[in-house]
């Protein structure tokens, strides 16, 4: 086998809280991930000519490249002689938005250059080649419903969410996830997000219970020219989503829907306004 082709899912964040600010300059999270359908499709195939070529729609397939960075961290990490690789990625999540789209596509990469070169490598130790590549490629290598805590690279597995349909909606602007987390003083935060009562909820498999703790703290710290995201929030709680916020740190919003009709309706109307929106669900 020379050549991959895998699916790079889209995260959102049911409930995203931050702790505190670490020494090393990161901030300890606890946060409830959730994969959604939404997806890039990541080839990665082997080369003759030594060189890593990468191509993602716009974005430039350089070092700088999530997708670069998780390929040449695969073979310092594992000790493999570095190969040729052709990586060509059919861009779908929107950049800079919250979704983890760029760590799905370094995700994706890894599991590819396992499955190439290396299959027996554990899932633990391609997570700990994650976490080098960025704070949310680790949960991106496990998908599914997640806690995840400390950086990013202490997963719990959880019940599968209750199946919501989901109206994901990026206004035109994108956001800086270090501008985001530069705005937050942990300790100032007084809306903190129910994590216990969303673990409860996922456990007891209570909808209701799912969707009342949907919380993010970044909604906070969010820089008064980009309130536009309350307002497609408050657009998608108005059509009927059980429970609406933005996801990371922003700035898409997602929106939960228990009825397809209503998440497709809903969906129509706000595609009409915002080019980058979604219809997608939990997976
Ligand atoms: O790990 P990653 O490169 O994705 O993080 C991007 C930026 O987000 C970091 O440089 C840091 O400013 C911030 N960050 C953080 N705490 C985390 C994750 C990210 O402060 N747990």
């Amino acid at each position: 086998m020379t050549g991959v082709t895998l699916p790079a899912y889209a995260k959102l964040n049911l409930t995203l809280d931050v702790l505190r600010r670490r020494n090393d300059g990161y901030h300890d999270l606890a946060s409830v991930m959730q994969t959604v359908s939404l997806h890039d499709d990541v080839s990665v195939a082997l080369t003759e000519d030594g060189g890593i070529v990468c191509r993602c729609g716009d974005i430039p397939g350089d070092e700088s490249n999530l997708a670069v960075r998780a390929a040449r961290a695969f073979f310092v990490k594992t000790g493999i002689p570095p190969r040729g690789l052709y990586i060509d990625v059919v861009k779908r999540i929107p950049v800079g938005a919250g979704l983890a789209g760029g760590s799905a596509d370094a995700a994706a990469v890894l599991r590819g250059l396992r499955a190439l070169l290396r299959p027996e490598i554990s899932r633990s130790e391609l997570e700990r080649i994650a976490a080098v590549v960025g704070s949310d490629v680790p949960y991106c290598i496990r998908g599914g419903t997640v806690l995840s805590e400390g950086r990013g690279e202490c997963l719990t597995p959880l019940p599968g969410a209750p199946r919501f349909c989901v109206v994901l909606c990026k206004p035109a602007f994108s956001l800086s996830t270090p501008m985001m987390f530069s705005r937050i003083r942990a300790e100032e935060l007084s809306r903190r997000p129910d994590t216990a009562g969303m673990l409860d909820a996922l456990r007891r498999g209570d909808r209701a219970g799912v969707a009342a703790r949907v919380r993010n703290v970044f909604e906070d710290v969010l820089p008064p020219e980009y309130a536009e995201v309350f307002a497609i929030r408050d657009r998608l709680l108005k059509l009927g989503a059980e429970a609406a916020a933005m996801s990371g740190s922003g700035p898409t919003v997602f929106g939960l829907f228990g009825d397809d009709m209503a998440a497709g309706s809903a969906y129509m109307e706000l595609k009409s306004a915002y080019a980058q929106t979604f219809l997608t669900r939990f997976v």
